[in-house]
């Protein structure tokens, strides 16, 4: 049976409110997208300043597709008024589905799963944004395997067509019908993918990012690598997609694809050297190339 026969979906608006742990560069950019289609959404960050940051984040978001759509200024504050960023997660008891987007950290991220699977109510269902974590080490923090799966989105979210549903061991039909119907209730192509390091498209997309950075680092122009494969048809180059990704995010996924992928460990290292090196991409003003209020400036 395929997931992806619309057939195979159950078409309900069961879920209502959403819940999204961490309002960063994936969280923002996830509850706007739910925003946007209706939903009502809370955020939850782990303290007011970084609470601030995400609210700045979600209404420049919000702000720039009101002005995309030519919104009214009512439409768009009705827009703003149904996204709320808190520090409590009490905020998230009665969502129908909690979405998880915080730091790429196992341990972390079972005791989040641990503290939504006491808090939430039994029927809620649980996913998370990893790249790089298996989906089953969350489920099995939780009493509630059957409710749990990867919901992978890619960066921008605004503007990445694909949303990867991950099913985890325990994951079951249900759920993954109720989370396709999600996604493409925000707008989004789902695909249904199993819980295996990588999932389907970094797995593909990890080896040709890797030869780009090993390219740079044999002396080749950055520039010329980016123009090169964009005149061959890529909307991005690989090493301008790097500095978006974040170079700390694409280390975490290059290394849990390491026993998978061969080839892989010098492109560890490079990543690594500039993460140490504080080269984290656009979101550190630098990486392959220089940025100046998120404006690419030079290469760096
Ligand atoms: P980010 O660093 O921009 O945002 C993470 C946010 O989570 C921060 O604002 C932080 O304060 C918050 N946070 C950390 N621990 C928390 C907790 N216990 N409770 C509430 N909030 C907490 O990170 P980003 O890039 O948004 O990534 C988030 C997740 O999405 C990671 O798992 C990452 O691997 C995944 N991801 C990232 C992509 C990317 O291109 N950046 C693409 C797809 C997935």
């Amino acid at each position: 049976r395929s997931w992806t026969d619309p057939s195979a979906v159950i078409h309900e608006k069961l879920l209502r409110k959403i819940g999204v742990i961490g309002a960063g560069a994936m969280g923002a950019g996830i509850g706007q997208l739910a925003a946007n289609h209706g939903y009502e959404v809370v955020l939850v960050e782990v303290d007011e300043q970084a609470a601030d940051r995400g609210r700045e984040r979600v209404t420049t978001l919000v702000r720039k597709w009101a002005r995309h759509k030519g919104m009214s200024h009512a439409n768009e504050s009705e827009l703003l008024d149904r996204i709320r960023v808190v520090t409590e997660a009490d905020a998230i008891a009665d969502a129908d589905l909690v979405i998880e987007a915080i730091v790429e950290k196992i341990d972390v991220k079972q005791n989040l799963f641990r503290t939504l699977d006491r808090i939430m109510s039994p029927e809620t269902i649980l996913a998370t944004n990893t790249s790089s974590l298996s989906v089953d080490a969350m489920a099995n923090a939780t009493g509630r395997g059957r409710l749990v799966a990867g919901l992978h989105f890619f960066n921008p979210v605004h503007k990445m067509e694909l949303v990867e549903v991950v099913r985890a061991k325990q994951t079951d039909d249900a759920t993954i019908a109720r989370l396709l119907g999600f996604v493409r209730a925000i707008g989004k192509t789902p695909v249904v993918t199993a819980d295996t390091p990588g999932f389907l498209v970094n797995r593909v997309l990890f080896p040709y990012l890797g030869e780009a950075v090993l390219m740079v680092a044999e002396g080749h122009s950055i520039r010329d690598l980016d123009n090169q494969t964009r005149s061959f048809g890529m909307p991005m180059g690989p090493l301008e997609l790097l500095d978006q990704v974040g170079l700390d995010v694409a280390w975490h996924v290059a290394r849990s694809l390491d026993n998978i992928v061969s080839g892989l460990r010098p492109v560890l290292d490079q990543l690594q050297m500039m993460v140490d090196d504080g080269r984290m991409g656009k979101k550190s003003g630098s990486g392959f190339y220089r940025y100046r209020n998120g404006k690419r400036t030079a290469e760096a």
